[in-house]
């Protein structure tokens, strides 16, 4: 029977952690400060940010909210961020992705300062990330090592394979699991005999984002196998890039969608938002 990896109840331990640090913080009179900005009202978009604002108000971070027309101009939107970095006040700054198509997303990367990207979308931050500075870490990766340690899963020496190469997943997913000694593969759309690459893999991080992908000819008996795609099927039900039924009994451990990856998210967030008080 696969262990399954819970990533709500690991979560939740995250935000309790921090919700004593920033209990300790209020003492000494520091509430670390979110700014949340969201162009548009895509709905998918709005579930998330409202996520990310109930798990400030869980863990006592202060959010302020910006709810900006889909129309705005790209110079209104990088004349809030430049107000919102020279505000002392505000610890990190989050602008929701995607954004819509007159706004250059890479300007508005480069735009938030770097002491306070708790995204970690910025090149420096990214930078400091490959070269293993101390620095605000991408939520979603980070949140798949958290998962695998409090796992007790062992990565050092492992074959860990990557399958997808985006900025936000992919690229940096593999970085940390280099950190953590892990003998790193990224697949990728191009990549020859895909399942010969997945079948090598100890650990398996999927985020290539086509529902139920990944089959069990794609993954080794006793493989770890983390989910990071999230999608509605026909039935309006949630899934991931996996095929969780038919992989299930081959593997040795597996995130659910939803449950696992998902709520890892917003918890690595907010341990940026706690660290982005010692940043500024
Ligand atoms: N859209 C999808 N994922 C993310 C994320 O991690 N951060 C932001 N800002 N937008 C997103």
């Amino acid at each position: 029977m696969a262990q399954l990896i819970d990533g709500k109840l690991i979560s939740t331990q995250i935000k309790d952690e921090l919700r004593d640090e920033v209990t300790a913080l209020k003492e000494q009179g520091i509430i670390p400060c979110l700014a949340v900005i969201q162009v548009g009202n895509d709905p998918a978009s709005s579930v998330y940010v409202n996520n990310k604002k109930k798990a400030c108000a869980y863990i006592g971070i202060e959010s302020l909210s910006y709810e900006l027309e889909e129309s705005v101009s790209q110079e209104e939107l990088l004349e809030l961020i430049e107000k919102l970095n020279k505000d002392d006040k505000v610890n990190g700054i989050l602008v929701q992705l995607p954004l819509p198509k007159h706004i250059d997303e890479n300007a508005v990367i480069h735009a938030i300062s770097p002491a306070k990207d708790v995204d970690g979308f910025h090149p420096e931050t990214v930078g400091n990330m490959c070269i293993g500075t101390e620095g605000f870490l991408p939520c979603t990766p980070a949140g798949v090592i958290q998962l695998l340690k409090r796992s007790g899963i062992e990565i050092a020496g492992k074959e860990c394979v990557v399958v997808g190469r985006s900025n936000i997943v992919g690229k940096p997913m593999a970085m940390l699991l280099l950190r953590e000694n892990g003998t790193v593969t990224i697949t990728h759309s191009r990549t020859q005999d895909l399942k010969e690459v997945t079948k090598r893999a100890d650990i398996l991080v999927v985020a290539l984002g086509k529902p139920k992908f990944i089959t069990k000819d794609y993954v080794k008996e006793g493989a770890v196998v983390i989910d990071v795609g999230i999608h509605r099927n026909e039935n309006n039900k949630l899934c991931g890039d996996v095929d969780f039924d038919d992989v299930v009994d081959k593997v040795s451990a597996i995130t659910p969608v939803p449950g696992g990856v998902g709520p890892m998210t917003i918890a690595m967030l907010m341990d940026n938002c706690v660290k982005s008080v010692l940043h500024s």
